[in-house]
């Protein structure tokens, strides 16, 4: 994959935080720029971003498969991550990721054929008491998923839709 001089150029922004020899440090700013231009991390990119950074691609890749808001596929319009961890998993949170699931036809971590919606479990988001939550497209976090609201939300997210 051929990086973009405005890519390229981004890229060089974020390496001219670190010192000279230290701009692997910069990789998940640049893996964060891939997703944003491409919705997700394909093996090239992380090909690209390893050479442009001069470090292994499998140090690349064990960074996207690291952290769950990379994603290694192609995703939905909205992506949904729903916590499944301890705390969570007392107070619904497995059931709002069947429901969700059940309701949109589709697995964990699949994507209805519209493609509007993926539906992932994720690692807790740090609002245990709130149960269930659950991120949408990475940035906003919605509390307290009954069925009911799960509901709602995919209704407006649906009239959101492009
Ligand atoms: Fe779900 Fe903490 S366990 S937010």
């Amino acid at each position: 994959m051929t990086l973009s001089d405005a890519t390229r150029a981004r890229f060089a922004r974020e390496v001219a935080k670190y010192p000279a020899d230290q701009k692997q440090s910069a990789v998940m700013a640049c893996l964060s720029i891939v997703q944003q231009e491409q919705g997700w991390v394909s093996a090239e990119a992380e090909a690209a971003v390893a050479d442009y950074l001069g470090m292994p691609a499998i140090a690349v890749h064990e960074v996207t498969t690291f952290y769950n808001m990379y994603n290694q596929q192609p995703v939905g319009q909205f992506k949904l991550n729903v916590c499944t961890n301890l705390p969570c998993q007392l107070r619904d949170g497995q059931k709002a990721l069947e429901h969700l699931c059940h309701k949109l036809g589709i697995e964990d971590g699949g994507t209805t054929p519209d493609g509007l919606f993926t539906v992932q479990k994720c690692e807790c988001l740090g609002a245990c008491a709130d149960a269930p939550v659950m991120l949408v497209n990475d940035r906003q976090m919605v509390s307290y998923m009954s069925n009911d609201r799960l509901d709602q939300l995919i209704d407006t997210l649906k009239a959101q839709a492009k």
